[in-house]
């Protein structure tokens, strides 16, 4: 891997600040000042990677990192920026971005205008920890939109993952599949699971009889029209069996919703796909 000698600040020891963290130390840039709003984060952070200096006050930010990364949770984001604007000097163009997937760089406006260049570098993975964080990062692919975009693309190859860069709009729509596709599958397994269960079968056996058939829907659904990836009873117009499973589902009315929503969509996706 090529070395860098460049520093770096991490402003929130969070999840994916520290995994992040931890990889850009491996290429070679130096962590240079943590900060975090908790002295426990900081405390946490230490398992993983020795900073040059922690606070959790932000105004002992060394005037001279190259590079400040912000991966506090979304909502904090504009108010680490204006914490920012009354300790920073002029940016010189340094280097500043944040790792949230719904916000673009519009968020570090404030700063760009006191000289610093921004972006926002955002993995498309789920970290629900620090350890899987670290484990899952490489092979991952991040999101590089903003006017720093070209650095982090390069950032991307310094480390070992992909980039893609994307536009302020492009990333939006990215973000939001990116919600359909892990956080409501997630919570569709689950739903499924307590439905399931309320009638005698365990999450175990549920796993056992539908998971092959879920990996086949994802592995097919990226490869194949919606005509060649789909079976059941929409696509064969099996009118009962529709009935029959919207009965079932009388007691569970969200569930309910999505299904009917859900065959109102492949429905007009059908024939849409046969309009083609
Ligand atoms: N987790 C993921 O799957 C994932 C994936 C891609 C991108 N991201 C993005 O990465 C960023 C961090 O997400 P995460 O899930 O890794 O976060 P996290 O582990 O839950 O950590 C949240 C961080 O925000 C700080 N924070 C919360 N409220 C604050 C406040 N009022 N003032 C100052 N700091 C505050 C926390 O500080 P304390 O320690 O003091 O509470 C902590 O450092 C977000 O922008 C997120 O969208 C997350």
């Amino acid at each position: 891997m090529v070395k860098m000698n460049k520093t770096f600040a991490l402003l929130g020891a969070s999840k994916t600040g520290i995994a992040l963290a931890h990889y850009l130390e491996k290429a070679g840039l130096e962590p240079a000042f943590l900060w975090n709003r908790s002295l426990k984060g900081i405390q946490l952070a230490r398992k993983y990677i020795q900073f040059r200096k922690e606070s959790a006050d932000l105004s002992q930010i060394p005037a001279d990192v190259e590079w400040i990364i912000i991966a506090v949770k979304d909502d904090v984001i504009e108010v680490v920026v204006q914490q920012l604007l009354g300790v920073l000097k002029n940016g010189d163009g340094k280097k500043v971005f944040h790792t949230s997937g719904a916000w673009d760089s519009k968020l570090l406006e404030p700063l760009q205008k006191k000289g610093y260049r921004t972006g926002s570098f955002h993995p498309l993975i789920s970290i629900p920890d620090i350890e899987t964080g670290i484990r899952i990062i490489p092979g991952s692919v991040f999101s590089c939109e903003g006017i720093i975009q070209d650095d982090l693309l390069d950032l991307t190859r310094l480390i070992g993952v992909t980039g893609i860069a994307l536009n302020s709009e492009q990333k939006e729509t990215v973000h939001l599949g990116a919600v359909f596709v892990n956080n409501y599958v997630t919570v569709m397994i689950q739903a499924l699971k307590q439905f399931a269960r309320a009638k005698g079968i365990s999450d175990d056996t549920l796993k056992r009889l539908l998971e092959r058939l879920s990996g086949q829907a994802f592995d097919n659904a990226w490869k194949k029209s919606l005509k060649d990836s789909l079976s059941g009873p929409a696509v064969r117009g099996d009118e009962k069996t529709i009935q029959k499973h919207r009965d079932l589902l009388e007691n569970s009315p969200e569930l309910k919703k999505l299904y009917d929503q859900f065959l109102a969509l492949t429905l007009r996706l059908l024939v849409e796909e046969k309009k083609l």
